[in-house]
């Protein structure tokens, strides 16, 4: 085939210009691996944007898909429903903590979160506290693009452009990083459980009756891989019980199997009210998404209602039949192969390779958790960013997907990575960083 006209496509969170005069193009992907357009084999180190968990190109996925398009292409969302959206929803409350087990369908992260947050108003009208209006976010935090993500998220570049427009009545909690205290940590670091007394702060500045809800991810990855402090997220838990404000864990990329267990939430043995989901839900073969809920706030919202519709609220591909067979068919892979404890058994040798790269040069920062690692470089003092920039098209000259975000490298491989492969990427990496300035 030609090769196809770039101008049409506007392309998100990409560098256009640049991009479009020296392109990146895939073609193929199978278990570990991408093909580019010239037919070269790139190892997939950060399985695509942190959501093909088992591994590309899954039949037991694409059959279903496929079954499932020939039987029914589209059933609506609203007041009609098809048997695989509830067999779905019961799957993916399986693994979620226990309670947790009401489903709200979406097919983003973006969508996840201002469904999450919506639900959080809509919980404090039913219980009667309609004056709890407030959501709390976290400098750095990244929530997908919606209005309400954007508000709440923390990464300055994603919402200065739209700064007139946000939410009103939004505060953020400061971020947990700190080279100075937690450099080359592995796994949690011991400093900053502290900082989750900023919420003390923040309830005594706006009164806890006007809050309703703090936001955070787990791990934050897209602001370029935080590792929570350890006790962090359980003091946040503890103070947000306290004054009765809702906890809400943004999971788009910490669920399924990415921290080697289902959930952070799982992980840390830490309850929130909501999880949002995305991603790694249906191994990104199908764009899906969902909210789990506590039963108690899904139960005070529909009892509230006097009859009909109880959240005005929804999307017309929620549970979409092309989605929910993905995610069926994923989450049974997740099963059957015990990708999460694989996860969780490669992460000591993970967290070994990637350490392995503290004392090169440039490199500030190894941080590491589950399946996860950033690896943050000295800026260049006259261009933030570019240093990390350079890694990541050399990497990927060399073979080796991986992400940055500033001068933070991210990995976050498929489940399914061997050994030599791991060792394939830092290698890569080190090597990589030899030629860089
Ligand atoms: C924690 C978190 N929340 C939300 C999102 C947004 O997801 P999406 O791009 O599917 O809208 C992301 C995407 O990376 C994310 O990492």
């Amino acid at each position: 085939m030609n090769r196809p006209d770039l101008s049409n496509l506007w392309m998100p969170f990409t560098a256009n210009r640049q991009f479009k005069s020296s392109p990146r193009l895939l073609a193929a992907a199978s278990g570990m691996y991408y093909t580019t357009h010239d037919g070269r084999q790139i190892l997939d180190g950060t399985a695509g944007l942190w959501c093909v968990n088992a591994g590309h190109g899954r039949k037991e996925i694409v059959d279903a898909i496929s079954k499932q398009a020939a039987q029914m292409d589209y059933a609506p969302s609203f007041q009609m429903g098809h048997e695989d959206s509830f067999r779905a929803a019961t799957a993916v409350a399986r693994q979620m903590p226990q309670g947790m087990d009401r489903i709200f369908f979406t097919n983003s992260g973006s969508e996840s979160v201002d469904t999450a947050l919506k639900m959080a108003l809509a919980y404090h009208r039913a219980n009667g506290e309609p004056q709890r209006t407030r959501l709390i976010g976290r400098e750095r935090g990244y929530h997908g693009v919606g209005f309400g993500g954007i508000s709440v998220g923390g990464i300055s570049p994603n919402r200065k452009t739209f700064s007139s427009a946000l939410l009103p009545g939004v505060d953020h909690l400061p971020h947990t990083h700190s080279l100075e205290h937690n450099a080359f940590s592995r796994g949690q670091p011991e400093w900053g459980a502290h900082l989750a007394d900023e919420l003390e702060r923040i309830v005594a500045l706006h009164d806890a009756s006007t809050i309703a809800a703090v936001i955070v991810e787990p791990m934050a990855g897209s602001t370029g891989v935080l590792i929570p402090p350890k006790g962090y997220l359980e003091r946040l838990r503890a103070v947000t019980e306290k004054h009765g404000i809702l906890l809400i864990f943004d999971e788009v990329i910490t669920a399924f199997g990415r921290l080697g267990t289902s959930t952070a939430s799982d992980m840390l043995g830490i309850k929130p009210d909501l999880i949002t989901l995305a991603k790694g839900i249906s191994n990104a073969a199908v764009p899906a998404g969902a909210v789990a809920v506590q039963r108690n706030i899904h139960d005070t919202i529909l009892a509230a209602a006097a009859t009909g519709i109880e959240f005005f609220h929804g999307y017309t591909y929620s549970a979409h039949p092309l989605a929910t067979a993905a995610i069926m068919a994923t989450l049974d892979i997740y099963e059957r192969e015990d990708l999460f404890a694989r996860a969780a058994s490669m992460s000591g040798r993970f967290e070994d390779a990637a350490h392995a790269l503290a004392g090169k040069r440039h490199v500030q920062d190894v941080r590491n958790l589950g399946l996860v690692a950033g690896i943050e470089l000295e800026p260049r003092p006259d261009a933030p960013g570019a240093r990390a920039a350079e890694a990541f098209q050399k990497c990927f000259d060399e073979g080796l997907m991986v992400r940055y975000t500033g001068d933070t490298l991210a990995v976050s491989p498929p489940l399914i990575i061997e050994e030599s492969q791991i060792d394939q990427i830092f290698d890569t990496i080190s090597n990589v960083l030899d030629t860089i300035d």
